[in-house]
């Protein structure tokens, strides 16, 4: 029985899923399974983009016949040969002779490798097109990625990027298509990385070729041959291709791997675990004899510092160990910090062999500090790992003193002077509406149109955008009354529908809510990359739809303090303490803690003066 999954409404996804494989390629173990996509385009003319593993032809095959249901099949693109993609290329040709196959060169000559087939493709070279009625399709060589013969296409109609291996995860899907049908982060994004270091690791510059290509299309979709289609909040994975495409680490902190044969040397890489910990450095631990490579290898992408501590064995390193190292080595592992530990009972060698496998790898800092041990650990040689943890800890990059703010120096009112406008931020959770005050909206470019919003990670229209990808800007004028701005900023839509009373439904496209009184224009985004500044986040967003709704000026910053926000009362009863400049909320006591937050308005100490 079929299994389709529709995509868009001219594309259908016709994969299949296999949880029975133990070794993806032989070497990967899978145990979530993997999935095979293939989409099937159905427009004036038919497209299949891709085939299966052979392990999964029968339901693909049932997938391809119920999708075109009874419609011919046009075109099939080859992107990929790799067999988990191409393995039933013949069957789909004697099932379907009239297909016409549309491959680049390379790909021409690998079929013919696999198959012992001549057919008469298109052959199509970079930026080729190729119109199938209403969609236009684009060609884009994507050599290395993971094979020499790969390339993508770019449906520039629904703004589609088909990226063949390029964004894939290992994992069935278990029912869902979408990556924001599941929580991807939290449960797939370590996949997602083993699967790309692992897969394509090795060749980072080819995959920054196709990236740099990639950012020359507005793409609002991207659909790899495995793992998940990406629709929203692109930029989830995108940012993660770009570091690990360009072997830097994801996070500060030390990955430890130890082969151990008698417990000893796992002794030494757990107390040096300990210590480190104790300096506050984040630690994480795997035995070679019992993690899998793979795993291994998509932690030291992920982490700044790698220690690897190893018995000697047969005179050499430790036959686990000495396998994962030359397999880190051959991924193109860059720009870590490394410190090594060895064992060995009578003559000690891994050490040495170990700092001799980086030799080829670009930018490895190899710590001098080290430890041999002899055997086990002895209390003398503590100071020895105290040394290797305290030059893993001093690595680390430490607040440098000239961005450390010199507070005499610092004249709040300098920042008022900044032209701010002030904005009700609109954003939808299901059914659920939000709004909540901004003065951070700016246009960052004009071709292609985009915004950048800055968002409180305290308010709860923040949550709603992470998740949503999509929020609208109204810009409020000046006559906008301060009952607004308690409405929208003194309170939060966690615990308040701010929209319960609202008798209008104003609404652009995408569905958000927008405020048509006392505002003088619209604008909606949709989130293609976000960046973390510890208490806010910049959200960065292609501009979807923009709208004049009056000719009233602006009400910026400084007209809000001037004009709006209403001006202190004299009080009988003199409060001691402080007063927030932005919503009036005054804080009683003697000094002001410097991470105080406002519980009304969310604005920090600084915008904080002492009552006179
Ligand atoms: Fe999924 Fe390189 O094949």
């Amino acid at each position: 029985m079929h299994f389709t999954k529709k995509i868009t409404d001219d594309l259908v996804w016709v994969g299949a899923n296999d949880r029975r494989l133990a070794m993806f390629e032989g070497v990967y173990s899978v145990p979530g399974g993997v999935s095979y996509n293939s989409y099937l385009l159905l427009d004036d003319k038919t497209v299949l983009f891709d085939t299966v593993d052979k392990a999964v032809s029968h339901r693909f095959f049932e997938n391809v016949a119920f999708a075109l249901d009874g419609r011919q099949l046009d075109y099939l693109v080859v992107q990929h040969m790799e067999p988990d993609h191409s393995a039933v290329l013949d069957e789909l040709l004697l099932r379907y002779p009239s297909v016409k196959v549309v491959c680049n060169a390379k790909i021409q000559t690998m079929i013919k490798q696999f198959f012992d087939l001549d057919i008469d493709a298109k052959i199509v070279e970079e930026n080729d097109t190729l119109n199938t009625g209403k969609h236009l399709l684009h060609f884009v060589m994507a050599p290395m990625v993971h094979w020499p013969e790969v390339m993508v296409t770019y449906d520039s109609t629904d703004k589609i990027l088909f990226s063949a291996d390029g964004f894939g995860t290992f994992g069935a899907l278990n029912g869902a298509i979408f990556a924001d049908e599941v929580d991807f982060n939290a449960d797939y994004m370590d996949e997602a990385r083993r699967y790309y270091t692992n897969i394509v690791g090795k060749y980072g510059s080819q995959v920054q070729a196709l990236l740099n290509k990639a950012s020359t299309f507005s793409i609002e979709m991207i659909c790899p041959l495995h793992g998940f289609v990406w629709r929203k909040n692109l930029s989830d994975i995108i940012s993660k291709y770009v570091l690990w495409s360009t072997y830097r680490p994801e996070e500060n902190g030390v990955m430890i791997a130890y082969a151990s044969v008698y417990g000893n040397t796992e002794n030494a890489a757990e107390i040096l675990s300990g210590m480190l910990r104790c300096k506050g450095v984040k630690t994480t631990m795997y035995d070679v004899s019992v993690t899998p490579p793979s795993e291994i290898i998509a932690a030291a992408f992920k982490w700044s510092h790698l220690v690897f501590a190893s018995t000697t064995y047969n005179a050499g390193i430790f036959v686990t160990m000495d396998d994962l190292l030359s397999d880190l080595v051959a991924h193109n592992i860059q720009n870590r910090t490394v410190a090594v530990i060895e064992n060995g009972s009578w003559a000690a060698t891994s050490g040495c062999l170990m700092r001799g496998k980086f030799e080829k790898c670009k930018n490895i800092n190899i710590l001098e500090q080290t430890v041999s041990i002899k055997s086990g650990l002895k209390p003398t040689q503590m100071t020895e790992l105290k040394a290797v943890a305290d030059a893993i800890a001093a690595d680390f990059p430490q607040p440098a003193e000239s961005t450390k703010a010199d507070t005499t120096r610092l004249d709040p009112g300098a920042m008022e002077k900044l032209s701010y406008g002030l904005f009700v931020l609109t954003a939808k959770d299901g059914d659920r509406d939000n709004g909540c005050i901004i003065n951070t909206s700016t246009q960052i470019t004009v071709k292609p149109l985009r915004i950048s919003i800055a968002v409180s990670k305290e308010n709860y229209t923040h949550d709603i955008i992470k998740k949503a990808g999509e929020f609208n800007v109204s810009t409020l004028s000046t006559s906008v009354p301060f009952s607004v701005f308690e409405h929208f900023g003194f309170q939060s839509g966690r615990d308040t529908d701010k929209f319960a009373d609202c008798t209008s439904d104003s609404r652009t496209g995408n569905g958000i809510r927008y405020v048509p009184k006392y505002t003088n224009g619209v604008i909606s985004g949709k989130v293609i990359n976000k960046y973390d500044y510890e208490t806010h986040t910049l959200f960065v967003a292609d501009v979807t739809e923009a709208r004049v709704l009056s000719n009233e000026p602006s009400a910026t910053y400084k007209y809000y303090f001037d004009n709006i926000k209403p001006k202190p009362q004299p009080s009988t009863e003199q409060k001691k303490g402080f007063i927030c400049k932005i919503c009036g909320y005054i804080y009683e006591g003697d000094t002001l803690p410097d991470d105080f937050i406002c519980p009304l308005c969310k604005h920090g100490a600084v915008d904080f003066e002492p009552i006179k």
